[in-house]
């Protein structure tokens, strides 16, 4: 598929709850299910990024932006679509957008095993601010967060 297929588009409200909680699923376990992404979308200052392929969601972040500052809440490409550049595009996108709309930090968490994930955000310039102990639960165990930011 050619880099001119991708479509990436930008949403808000809660009208896309139940795709962000289908797409949440596929990338996160546990997911954060159709009730928690519509409060989450009612929240001002929350944006949902889509990416597809044709008709095909591949990828999805959900952003929250508060005078100048932003937060990246979620971001996950889904299993199929993986290790094929398609985060870097998205979060490339997010950040011209968040930037365009006069935002100049961008603050994150990810999980301290979540090297991947990692990898893809120092290559955008984050860097590591802080740790939350215990910050994220997968069944009966923890793991804890570092604190990423960058300023755009
Ligand atoms: C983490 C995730 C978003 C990466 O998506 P992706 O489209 O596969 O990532 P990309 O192909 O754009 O690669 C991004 C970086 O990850 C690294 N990476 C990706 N696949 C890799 C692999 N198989 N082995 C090692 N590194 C890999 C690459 O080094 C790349 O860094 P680069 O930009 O310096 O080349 C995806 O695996 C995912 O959705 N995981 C589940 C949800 C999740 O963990 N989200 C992040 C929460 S903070």
């Amino acid at each position: 598929m050619a880099l001119n297929d991708i479509d990436i588009d930008f949403m808000e409200g809660i009208a896309c709850a139940a795709l962000a909680a289908k797409m949440h699923a596929e990338c996160f376990s546990p997911a954060w299910d159709e009730a928690s992404c519509a409060s989450a979308m009612t929240i001002p200052g929350t944006v949902f990024q889509l990416m597809s392929l044709g008709d095909e969601p591949v990828a999805f972040a959900l952003y929250r932006c508060l005078s100048g500052e932003a937060e990246l809440l979620s971001l996950g490409v889904l299993p199929e679509y993986q290790h094929r550049g398609y985060a870097g595009i998205l979060l490339d996108h997010g950040i011209e957008r968040l930037v365009a709309s006069a935002v100049h930090l961008l603050f994150l968490d990810v999980g301290v095993e979540n090297l991947w994930a990692q990898q893809l955000y120092r290559s955008r310039g984050f860097i590591e601010i802080g740790r939350r102990k215990d910050y994220y639960t997968h069944g009966a165990g923890l793991e804890d967060a570092i604190t990423m930011k960058r300023v755009l």
